[in-house]
């Protein structure tokens, strides 16, 4: 596969240019498609309401029941944070929906592709909400208004004051999909963990399986895109890397969250680094590579210098993050010490 095309010129000479974006889907095509016929004879199928303890529930007060209180919450305050951002990030799915069919078109494969992934995110959304309204884990009312909030403000990458780098090609959205849906897997696995509840659990297993295979087919195809065209695809993953967000950092308080989120161990630093940038960086094998040219190879070094840096990032806040819980736990003990001691 070539890097470049040519172009045939009014004298008659051949102009080497770089491929367009709809040259790269054409080119890829192929890729997403087998890529998409893997997918669906790994994915395996299954129902939002098979995890979902409906002998739980209970009526809300419109119904005759009563309104939801912090105690009816069987799961812990960081299971909650991390709960509603995991379903509020699914939430946002008519702009992730638009913005993939806008880079990858909704022509062939590609179109297969984006609404097959469609169907599977939504599902994602479905469950969790479903889970969480019948067991009473959180506020449904602060989750619709929260919902209404995020969904009209939309996902739109360096628009609209959000985020500073929004994608300028196919190259840009299919680097930010693959590393965005190993985190998504990474923050699912660990919620499950974090609310130490069985079927909590299993349901987000079963979503971050999904994610797992949403990345394989994204990761797939950047593969093919780096042999193609590698100092184009390089500059994707640099730009990209270098000031990536998750997608729900237009949800409210996502800041304050994002720091319960990474203390409580769902998802940090090191986490992003050791588990998401650093094996889909060797999957591609970037720094083995012998095709990266000129501008590609500068820009290859600066990946090495990002990744340095955020390694020392990720042990300062892995540091920063041991200061904190033994701060608290000194205080946890301080507490239940006096509290002792009170008379009776
Ligand atoms: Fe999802
Ligand atoms: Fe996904």
């Amino acid at each position: 596969m070539a890097t470049t095309t040519t172009t045939t010129t009014a004298d008659g000479g051949q102009l080497a240019r770089t491929l367009t974006d709809v040259e790269l889907l054409r080119e890829l095509e192929p890729v997403a498609e087998a890529g998409l016929n893997q997918h669906l004879a790994t994915t395996k199928d299954w129902s939002p309401h098979d995890y979902v303890p409906w002998s739980d529930g209970a009526n809300y007060a419109a119904a005759g029941g009563r309104e939801w209180d912090v105690d009816d919450s069987g799961i812990s305050d960081l299971a909650r944070v991390a709960m509603i951002t995991n379903l509020l990030t699914e939430d946002n799915l008519p702009s992730y929906h638009r913005a993939i069919a806008e880079s990858f078109t909704v022509d062939d494969a590609w179109g297969a592709w984006v609404n097959r992934w469609t169907v599977e995110e939504n599902r994602h959304g479905t469950a969790l909400r479903d889970y969480l309204v019948v067991t009473r884990a959180v506020d449904p009312v602060e989750l619709e208004r929260a919902r209404m909030l995020q969904v009209t403000a939309g996902f739109s990458p360096g628009q609209q004051g959000q985020g500073t780098v929004g994608p300028e090609s196919m190259l840009d959205t299919l680097v930010y999909v693959t590393f965005q849906e190993l985190a998504t897997r990474v923050s699912h696995r660990n919620t499950g963990r974090a609310c130490d509840e069985p079927i909590a659990d299993q349901l987000l297993k079963r979503v971050s399986a999904d994610e797992n295979l949403h990345m394989i087919f994204y990761r797939g195809v950047g593969a093919a895109a780096l042999d193609l065209s590698p100092d184009r695809a390089i500059r994707a993953i640099c730009r990209i890397l270098s000031s990536f967000q998750m997608p729900g950092f237009s949800i409210p308080n996502f800041r304050r969250n994002a720091v319960k989120i990474a203390v409580g161990g769902i998802y940090d630093l090191r986490q992003h680094l050791d588990e998401v940038i650093m094996p889909v960086l060797r999957y591609w094998r970037i720094f083995e590579r012998d095709d990266f040219t000129g501008e590609g190879l500068r820009l290859r070094d600066e990946l090495a210098v990002f990744i340095a840096y955020t390694e020392v990032e990720a042990d300062r806040f892995d540091e920063s993050k041991a200061r904190y819980l033994e701060r608290d736990a000194r205080k946890a003990q301080r507490l239940s010490a006096r509290s002792s001691s009170q008379p009776v």
